[in-house]
């Protein structure tokens, strides 16, 4: 908490030097990291996220126009940018204010009346481009900050949705719901085991005695990312449709393997079928995950963040180059329980469950082998388990 009374005076500064006043009300919303269940989300399986401890901040204050004045600490360079809420629509030009905009026009489109304009800061501190979901956490904040401000009936599930909704409809990014669902639902020390096909949900504690997450970062983001992910939807789809065409289920999260065997020869494109199985098994895996977890046996859930890694290099094609030899490095040192790729891919960053002594090894010794193989220095966070949305 005193960390967070250092940021928020470090944000009303700021926003005092740009807007000249300095009531303000502070909010905060968290990125997420995925322990196990990628690309699953929209394909109606199960994921198995939890919220950080890191995030996006933000200081706010109503005006009494339709004036946006918008400011990020983390783009000093880009300044003050300006709108109304009567021009809310997407724009290049607009950078980073395309998610808070979104959120603004995600709330008009469900019939919620924004009386009056804003002027806000933001600060985050989730690594640019790492995949932990710093637009997930700005669009669940911005969704946070309208409710406090303006009464809005909303539950934290619905500004999960509404920021889902902005980001496929304003920012054309298809995600599915786990970033947003993790960052408005978070809950310090433990993850959410979500079905993202009813929204059913149960928070399993994390008491890993001795143990850590570290995530670690390649570093890198492949380009066309968004339109590679698309493409993946896509696929999964194509195939979901032979496969419904066939048995009856109306998404992955229906199909075990012996259905699977069954009927996936049915699917008429190889690729397609790789896609298939990849979001079948790893609905699978993240039930059975869970399931070790709650039965304390991690070697099982260690095993099984590393099947996870493989089938999203082998059939999902998410990985790259850099996530490979991150997983692989790290499967090799001692003390690792596990690790995987976390997010979307084609980049960002890896999670690792680690023994608390081993830490220093694991840096120790990925640090340069990475390098020498990559010659990207990667950074590594050791990170916790916090709660989803708040004022402070
Ligand atoms: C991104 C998306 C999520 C999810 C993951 C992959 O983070 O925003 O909805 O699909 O990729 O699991």
């Amino acid at each position: 908490m005193s960390d967070n009374i250092e940021i928020k005076n470090k944000i009303k500064e700021r926003f005092k030097a740009l807007y000249g006043y300095d009531s303000c009300r502070a909010f905060f919303a968290p990125g997420r990291v995925n322990l196990i269940g990628e690309h699953t989300d929209y394909n109606g399986g199960h994921v198995f996220p939890c919220a950080l401890t890191l995030g996006t901040y933000a200081v706010v204050a109503k005006r009494n126009d339709r004036k946006l004045r918008f400011h990020s600490m983390n783009f000093e360079s880009l300044g003050v940018i300006e709108s109304s809420l009567d021009d809310l629509v997407f724009n290049e030009s607009a950078a980073w204010t395309n998610y808070p905009k979104g959120i603004m026009w995600a709330f008009k489109e469900k019939g919620f009346d924004i009386p009056s304009g804003l002027d806000i800061v933001y600060y985050g501190n989730i690594p640019n481009g790492s995949g932990l979901s710093s637009s997930a956490s700005i669009e669940v904040l911005t969704g946070f900050i309208l409710r406090a401000l303006y009464g809005f009936d909303v539950s934290n599930i619905d500004l999960a949705l509404i920021g889902q909704f902005s980001e496929n409809k304003f920012n054309g990014m298809n995600c599915g719901i786990m970033d947003q669902f993790a960052s408005a639902m978070g809950k310090k020390d433990h993850a959410i085991f979500l079905d993202t096909n009813t929204l059913e949900y149960t928070y399993v504690p994390i008491e890993l005695q001795g143990i850590k997450i570290v995530i670690a970062n390649t570093n890198v983001k492949h380009t066309l990312t968004s339109s590679k992910y698309n493409d993946r939807r896509r696929e999964s789809e194509a195939a979901l449709n032979e496969l419904k065409k066939c048995c009856n289920i109306s998404s992955y999260g229906d199909m075990d393997e012996d259905m699977f065997n069954l009927y996936s020869k049915n699917i008429s494109n190889d690729i397609n079928r790789r896609r298939a199985k990849h979001a079948v098994y790893e609905n699978l895996r993240t039930i059975s995950a869970v399931k070790a977890l709650n039965s304390k046996d991690l070697n099982t859930f260690g095993r099984l963040m590393k099947e996870s890694h493989i089938s999203l290099d082998k059939d999902y094609e998410v990985t790259c180059k850099e996530l490979n030899i991150l997983a692989e490095t790290e499967w090799a040192q001692e003390g690792v329980i596990g690790a995987r790729m976390t997010g979307g891919g084609f980049g960002g960053c890896t999670v690792a469950l680690v023994y608390e002594d081993c830490i220093e090894n694991l840096i120790a010794k990925t640090g340069p082998i990475y390098y020498e193989k990559t010659g990207i220095k990667p950074d590594f966070y050791i990170v916790d388990i916090g709660d989803g949305p708040y004022e402070f």
